[in-house]
């Protein structure tokens, strides 16, 4: 159990006894991004402590599994080798759909088809995708893609809400190929093509999956089924060919450069030593502010508007990796694990919910990302920007004491009486930890490189609290109650309610009853 762990004791002790030294500029670089950590908690004493608890939880070891292939994912018994669909020398099966798939992109292109896309897949399925074509594609593309991921109706129908269903083309995402979504929207996807009159429209849809059999009895021709496979977990499938959505809606080098990007942090992952190791030093930092300094949230401010899903992105990774308080002997880990993950692109964050990080009783660590070249012409947005960004950062770091406080209300032209009123509202606590991620300018490399750091970061995490960040139990059994209650609301069965809660129970029999009527 990680609390009676001596190292572990150690460790939160020299976190407690240390502090963010704001003189001490920290800066690690790698692969086009400065992570600058200089705004969490250090001191020798933690370094040290932090070197004992990875020896003791076995890391380099731990490290090569994954990187090689070896059962990272224990309590399914695989492997969670994401890592294998970057590495340059791939191996054969992935560089053949590699190349299958970058022929589909390349014939599609030549013949100038598919002026739509629809893109149906969820969570792992969905959200990287949806990142990196709103990246790359924020100004636009000769095609235009909508996402569809929710059950919610509407989604569907307002994702194929004016294209022609001659020239679209269907992309289905799903590893496991059993996901209620996508296959519910899929089928009305199929549907509104036959009821279009297009011929032969299964060759309008294109399966991205891990269960090419079950993709072909649905339906889907067998040349348009790409495959990926069952040691890639499906937060990790945006490496894979998911993003056939992102080659045909921007381009495959789109594609290639992120797969590059996060290949080169994957190296220095696996290479740098621990105090100059990124995903590592951004793992430590997490560990801290959530099990010593119990900050129960992690914010992420991507400074750049094209970044607005890296939020439902880093969510998904740390929040269904991390969710978890059971190691991996079944015991409790017995210290606060995985943070909830929120946030929003800035500046928009700061006119949300940035007055809750700066005086609110609780505050939660921010990383703020931001890119130090743009790609627009106004050089005057991205110096605000960056201001934005800067001043944020500091105010949550260097906070404003009362004194300072009343000498501006002074300043203002108030009486010392007022003035005494009003700035204890303007004190700022401060000392509110924060990373700042610097990606010389938005590539598909950089991009890469950062999502790659995040997922080692999570990795390591996990390892340190001891649970299995690759699995996601909590989530099946959710999806398990849901069949049993989609059967009794459309009436295949009667409501089963005796085991029910009162509440469930009522709504239950409402819902049952309205949908028949
Ligand atoms: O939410 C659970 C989950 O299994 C995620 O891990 C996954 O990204 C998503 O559902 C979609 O799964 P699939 O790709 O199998 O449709």
């Amino acid at each position: 159990m990680l609390s009676n762990m001596p190292e572990w004791v150690a460790f939160k002790d020299a976190a407690r006894t240390s502090s963010v030294n704001v003189q001490n500029l920290r800066l690690i670089q790698v692969a086009g991004i400065d992570l600058d950590i200089s705004g969490q908690v250090s001191s020798p004493q933690l370094t040290e402590a932090a070197r004992a608890l990875l020896a003791a939880r076995d890391f380099p070891a731990m490290r090569e599994r994954l990187l090689s292939g070896g059962i990272a994912n224990t309590t399914e018994e695989r492997a969670a080798w994401h890592t294998a669909l970057r590495a340059p020398a791939a191996i054969k099966e992935v560089a053949q759909e590699r190349q299958r798939l970058n022929a589909f992109v390349r014939l599609a292109d030549s013949e100038r088809r598919w002026r739509n896309i629809v893109h149906i897949g969820i969570g792992g399925s969905d959200w990287g995708v949806r990142l990196t074509v709103s990246a790359f594609g924020y100004a636009g593309t000769w095609r235009e893609v909508h996402f569809v991921a929710n059950i919610d109706g509407h989604a569907i129908q307002g994702g194929l809400a004016g294209l022609d269903p001659h020239d679209t083309l269907i992309v289905m995402a799903s590893k496991s190929f059993t996901t209620a979504e996508t296959l519910q929207n899929g089928q009305r996807a199929l549907e509104w093509l036959q009821a279009a009159g297009v011929e032969n429209p299964q060759s309008h849809i294109v399966a991205i999956t891990a269960r090419p059999e079950t993709a072909k009895k649905w339906g889907v021709p067998e040349a348009n089924i790409f495959k990926l496979w069952d040691w890639v977990g499906g937060r990790f499938s945006m490496w894979s060919a998911v993003n056939l959505t992102t080659a045909l809606a921007v381009s495959e080098d789109v594609v290639a450069g992120m797969l590059a990007g996060a290949n080169a942090m994957d190296n220095h992952f696996a290479q740098a030593p621990i105090e100059q190791n990124a995903p590592i030093q951004m793992a430590l930092a997490g560990v801290v502010n959530r099990s010593v300094l119990d900050y129960g949230s992690l914010n992420i401010a991507p400074y750049d508007f094209r970044l607005a899903s890296l939020v439902p992105y880093v969510q998904q990774l740390e929040m269904e990796s991390l969710g978890k308080s059971v190691d991996l002997d079944g015991e409790p880990v017995n210290v606060p694990t995985g943070p909830a993950v929120w946030g929003m692109p800035g500046t928009d964050a700061q006119h949300t919910f940035f007055q809750w990080l700066h005086q609110g009783s609780d505050g939660a660590p921010v990383d703020f990302i931001v890119c130090q070249q743009a790609d627009h012409g106004w050089p005057a947005h991205h110096t605000s920007l960056l201001a934005n960004c800067l001043a944020q950062r500091e105010a949550l770091l260097k906070g404003k004491g009362y004194d300072a406080a009343l000498q501006e209300c002074l300043d203002a032209g108030m009486s010392q009486e007022q003035a005494a009123k009003v700035a204890r509202h303007r004190v700022h606590p401060g000392g509110r930890p924060s990373n700042l991620i610097v990606l010389s300018r938005l590539s598909p490399y950089t991009l890469g490189a950062l999502l790659a750091m995040y997922e080692h970061k999570v990795f390591v995490q996990g390892l340190i609290w001891g649970i299995n960040p690759f699995d996601q139990w909590g989530v099946e059994y959710g999806k398990v109650l849901a069949k049993g209650i989609t059967a009794e609301l459309s009436g295949q069965v009667q409501p089963d309610n005796a085991s029910r809660d009162a509440s469930t129970a009522h709504w239950v029999q409402t819902f049952a009853r309205s949908l028949k009527a």
